[in-house]
């Protein structure tokens, strides 16, 4: 079952969703949007699992101060793996979920038994991605939340999903509503700042899931393919007739996996 968890961590109060019981598993969400993206994951935790979702600082209804780097949303992760007395577990993330994945394991290793990285990159963003995050700030700074999502859903999610999931566009749209201008803002921010992490991934010695959909136009597959061919320990998998939101576009194949995975290797 579903559980809405908060804890107490220095400054401030941590959001998290779980579910299951076992061994844990953080699951962290991509921008814009909030720990409930992953809701179709936790509601078919599989047996023996401990899944857990935080919303990173910024974000969701309790976001707290606007976050100042990934490494502070990273910090809030092992904060709230801290309060839990969670030694280690699998963590991993979507598209910016992945980037402060990534920024985690450099601040803290031994954290991790397992690593999954869907829909992102290791490298840091391009020229052309630095003038497209400042386009990006201007709007949310000037109309908020709800022009962060009539600019991003396009590309967000994939083609099949556009035409053949009504039924995803409007729930996505609520997760970035939910958001403060402020906060996103924020995460505009320590994105263009992010260190390009491909150096890390020759370390990241722990059993690694790398995933994406073929229809993902934000981060192409073959990035995926450069994280699966980098990391010492990984494993591919590409959902057919998916976009950058995979895991909320094919969710019984991304769950299937995800478990194949976590049942397979740790
Ligand atoms: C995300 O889905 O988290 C973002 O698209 C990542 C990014 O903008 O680089």
């Amino acid at each position: 079952m579903l559980r809405e968890r908060s804890a107490g961590t220095g400054d401030r109060q941590i959001r998290y969703l779980e579910a299951g019981s076992g061994w844990p598993t953080v699951l962290i969400h991509g921008f814009p949007l909030s720990a409930d993206m992953w809701i179709p994951q936790l509601e078919a935790v599989p047996r023996g699992w401990r899944f857990l979702a935080p919303d990173l600082k910024g974000f969701g209804p309790a976001p707290g101060a606007p976050a100042e780097s990934l490494d502070d949303m990273a910090r809030g992760v092992v904060d709230l793996l801290d309060e839990l007395e969670i030694e280690r577990a699998v963590i991993g993330g979507l598209s910016m979920g992945g980037y402060v994945t990534l920024a985690l394991f450099r601040m803290a290793p031994e954290r991790f038994t397992g690593v999954i990285l869907a829909n992102t990159r290791a490298a840091a963003d391009t020229d052309q991605g630095r003038e497209g995050r400042d386009r990006m700030s201007a709007l949310v700074r000037a109309k908020g939340a709800s022009a962060v999502a009539d600019a991003m859903l396009p590309t967000l999610l994939g083609r099949t999903t556009r035409t053949s999931r009504p039924e995803v566009e409007p729930a996505v749209r609520r997760l970035i509503e939910g958001n403060t201008a402020a906060g996103l803002d924020a995460a505009i921010g320590a994105m263009t700042q992010r260190r390009d992490a491909t150096p890390l991934l020759a370390d990241i010695g722990r059993p690694a899931l790398v995933m994406t959909g073929d229809e993902d136009v934000l981060i192409p597959r073959t990035e995926s393919e450069d994280l699966h061919r980098l990391l010492p320990r990984s494993h591919l998998v590409v959902l057919p007739r998916a976009g950058h939101l995979s895991n909320m576009e094919s969710p019984a194949d991304f769950s299937e996996a995800l478990g194949n995975f976590l049942h397979s290797n740790l």
